[in-house]
């Protein structure tokens, strides 16, 4: 099986534990990136049967919304059943890293208002310890030298993500050679220097659910 193959089959397994929670007045938090894209894909055969989403990036409400599934401002709405995206790398423990599409503080965000948080990744993100990809960090753009100095100071070899500018008008630096011992602890010392917005681990809030695709099929993960 190709990626995209794997990433559609956990966009489906995903649609099987999404469907029995929809109804009329339901809406959902949808993520970012291309493992979330299959699963905005799938959802539309599914739009009459829920009243819309919340979504997480500019990106992913304009594809919900070509699809003609109603995106709603997350203020509009409250607490929602659950919030289904893609990792960049996932841990035993549900801990994730995401952040590579740049959409990291508006997934923290709507999956923070999510009862449920979905994850859907192909094998390749699954890993024992997080690190290895780099661990994006979205910073307000005057502070980003100084917060530069600072993951140096922790051990990271920061490099400024060229030419993007994250939904919200910020940059983001991307944290190679950091290899992660403690995913909440260092999510909470990340957020700590002044002019991070947020960070990439997802530990304080890990996903609920994890379904990973390989080739021998899609395994459901707690
Ligand atoms: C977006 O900012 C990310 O957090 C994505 O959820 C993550 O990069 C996974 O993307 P893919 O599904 O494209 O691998």
């Amino acid at each position: 099986m190709t990626q995209d193959e794997l990433k559609d089959a956990v966009a489906a397994a995903a649609i099987k534990e999404v469907r029995p929670m929809l109804g009329k007045d339901i809406v959902i938090g949808i993520g970012t990136g291309s493992t979330a894209n299959f699963f905005i894909d799938r959802l539309a055969e599914l739009r009459s049967d829920f009243r819309g989403a919340v979504a997480s990036s500019e990106a992913s409400a304009q594809r919900l919304k070509g699809h003609g599934i109603d995106v709603f401002e997350l203020n509009e709405v409250g607490t929602m059943p659950v919030y289904i995206d893609g990792a960049d790398e996932v841990n035993a423990h549900l801990h994730m890293i995401k952040g590579g599409g740049a959409a990291l503080t508006r997934e923290k965000i709507v999956a923070a208002c999510c009862k449920t948080f979905i994850c859907i990744a192909d094998a390749s993100k699954r890993v024992e310890q997080l690190g290895d990809f780099p661990l994006p960090i979205e910073v307000i753009p005057m502070a980003r030298s100084y917060v530069a100095r600072e993951l140096v100071k922790l051990g990271a070899d920061p490099v400024y993500r060229q030419g993007v500018v994250t939904d919200n008008g910020n940059q983001i630096l991307d944290c190679y050679e950091f290899m992660i011992d403690d995913p909440v602890a260092m999510e909470a010392r990340l957020n700590a220097i002044v002019g991070v917005v947020t960070n990439g681990l997802f530990a304080a809030r890990p996903a609920d659910v994890l379904l990973l695709g390989a080739e021998d099929g899609v395994s459901r993960h707690l």
